[in-house]
Parts: C-alpha cells; structure tokens; sequence
C-alpha cells in the first residue's frame, strides 16, 4: 500500500503587509529586506482570526479538490508551532469545525518550519500501516503574533497562513520516499523561550533567531537531505521537475538547487508574497503551483524544510 495527494487547498489572510508599511515601524527598508529574503510582502491574520479558521479554509478547498466527503477522513494531522491554544489539540478544533465526528486520530505536530513534512510522512506511514486511509495533512500559523515588532532582525520575515493536502490510500506511490532528521543541540539558534507558568508568561515569549547561523545550517543540511532522498531512490538533480523548498530565503533556495544542478526555473518560489509562513510555506506553494497547472501528473516534486528545534527533511512525491 502507499499514499497519494489527491487535492490540495490554501489560505491566505487578507491583509497584507508590504516591507514600504514595514518601514514605518522598525528600522529597515524594502531593499534590505529583498536583496537579503526575497520578501516583498506578507499576509497577517485578522484580531480574531485563530490558526484553526486558515486551517479550515485551506481544508474545505484540499477536500473539494480531492471530491471526497469529510467524513471520509481518518487522520487529521495540523503541523503548527503557533496552535490555537495550550490544549485541546488545534487538529481536534479544526476536525469540529469541519463537522468531522468520528475520527481515526487528530493531532498536532510540531517541529516549526520542518512541520510538514514531519506530518507528511507521519500520514503516509499511517496510511502504509493500515491504520488509516484518508488523511487531512494541514500547515497553519500564525506565528507573526510571536514577533517583537521592535526586532527588526525577526519582524520583517514571517507571514501568516496555512495550506492542506489530502492524502488517500493508493495501489500507486504516491509519496515515494521521505527522510526526516533532528539535532536539539542547534536548539538555542531559533526559538521563543516563553512558557505560561501559574496563568503567567515566564520567559521571553518572542521570536529569537541567529539568523547568520541558521543560514549556514539550512544551507548545509538541506543539500544533504534532497541528495541523501535522491541517492536512495537512484535518481539524479535532474530527474526532479519542481522542487519545493520551505519558503524562508530566496538565497537558501537557490543554494539547495544550485546544489542539485536545478534552475531556478524548477523551483516554486513563493517568499516574495507569502514570507516565512513556517510549516504552511510547503504546501501553500504546493497548492500555488498545482492550481496554476505547473505541477502534472506523472512529475518528479521535491520537499524539503528546515525548522528550529533542529528539523529539517525531505519528501520524493511522483505525482
Ligand atoms: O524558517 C526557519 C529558517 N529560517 C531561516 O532560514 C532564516 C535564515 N537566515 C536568513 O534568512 C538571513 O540570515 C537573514 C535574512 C535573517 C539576515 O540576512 P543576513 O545576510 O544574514 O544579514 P545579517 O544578519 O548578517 O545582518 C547584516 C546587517 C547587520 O548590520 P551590521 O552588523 O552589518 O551593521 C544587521 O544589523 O543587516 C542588519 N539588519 C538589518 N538591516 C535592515 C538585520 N536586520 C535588518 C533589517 N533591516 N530588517
């Protein structure tokens, strides 16, 4: 047995915020933040508007994608860092809000902007294992609601989003092949320290990065990672017709395909407008390109992502 994408969706909040409204707030310009990201503008979740609302939006349109009715689905698996609440799970709030009432199992993965694909691969060994059919895989933030808008180091990066894959049970792959690493000694590079303590935030509840550090990680690991994934299943640079990196730096993207012998023209770039959405920049460029008819059947498409923590991995998807 493997697993297939049968339908994509994403969501994008309405208001956006251009690096020229960023000027006004913090100490930057919209040349520093282009030449150094590839960021333009971002979107930002309305007051109110929770991670479980994008999730759901990005749902609704992955199932009309795939033609299946909800309660088909029997997995429900949100990569988020920031959820709903503390508890319950925001994968149980979205499997409400969809109407879902029995579900095989839902729940929350974290491992920030390495989310999706870590879900990724948990629903298709659900899916291999039996132990599920048709999964809800969803990215979602909202993680500029942990940015200090005095931090301009940090501030000019994220975006709010999500975007949602369903994946069914196949006699044909499918997802080919998935390869996820972690190393927590690289904990300290990107985080947000804070921690409710006796109805109390205790700790710096911020976005902290070392971004000069995370960029030599990213770069180093991803190359790794798509070669490690490529070598096992015997295929070449070449062989991969769009790879799909996490969306956070238009430099580190180009390094990974430089790396892999791609152009830039293989590549879905969706930093420009979207910013470092963190584990919804996958699939929301996934569902981008396979909306605007660049992704076909029977093509070659390459994850992969790095997160804080350290995560990072790739998914081989013949599609
Ligand atoms: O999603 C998880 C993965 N995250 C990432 O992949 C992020 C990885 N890191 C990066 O993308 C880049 O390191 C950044 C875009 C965050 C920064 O680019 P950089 O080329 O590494 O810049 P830098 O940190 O070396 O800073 C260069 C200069 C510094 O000034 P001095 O010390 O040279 O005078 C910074 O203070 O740019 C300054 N700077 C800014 N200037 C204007 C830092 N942030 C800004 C800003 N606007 N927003």
């Amino acid at each position: 047995m493997h697993s297939r994408i049968i339908g994509t969706g994403s969501y994008l909040p309405a208001k956006t915020l251009t690096n020229l409204d960023l000027e006004k707030i913090v100490d930057t310009s919209h040349d520093w933040i282009v030449s150094r990201s590839g960021i333009h503008e971002r979107h930002i979740a309305a007051e109110g508007e929770m991670t479980s609302d994008l999730a759901l939006h990005a749902s609704r349109r992955a199932i009309e994608a795939a033609g299946v009715s909800a309660d088909a689905i029997d997995l429900i698996i949100v990569a988020t860092t920031s959820p709903d609440k503390m508890f319950p799970s925001t994968a149980c709030i979205l499997q409400d809000k969809l109407g879902i009432k029995n579900c095989g199992a839902a729940f929350d993965m974290q491992a920030v902007c390495g989310g999706f694909v870590y879900a990724l691969n948990t629903a298709d060994l659900y899916i291999r294992g039996g132990q599920a059919k048709t999964a809800l895989v969803v990215g979602a933030e909202v993680l500029t609601r942990m940015l200090d808008w005095n931090d301009r180091t940090t501030c000019v990066l994220f975006g709010d989003g999500a975007g949602a894959v369903v994946l069914q049970a196949s006699k044909t792959p499918g997802i080919i092949a998935s390869k996820l690493h972690a190393d927590g000694r690289h904990q300290g590079m990107l985080k947000a320290d804070g921690i409710i303590h006796h109805g109390e935030v205790q700790g710096d509840p911020f976005i902290k990065m070392d971004g000069q550090a995370v960029f030599k990680f990213a770069v180093k690991v991803l190359s790794e990672v798509v070669e490690e994934v490529l070598e096992e299943n015997k295929l070449l640079g070449s062989d991969i017709d769009w790879l799909i990196p996490h969306q956070a730096n238009i430099r580190i993207m180009e390094a990974t395909a430089k790396k892999l012998g791609l152009s830039m023209d293989n590549v879905i770039v969706t930093v420009a407008t979207h910013g470092n959405t963190s584990a919804a920049s996958i699939p929301l460029a996934l569902d981008t390109a396979v909306r605007d008819g660049r992704i076909k059947a029977g093509q070659n498409i390459l994850l992969e992502a790095v997160g804080g923590g350290f995560t990072w991995g790739a998914v081989l998807i013949r599609w």
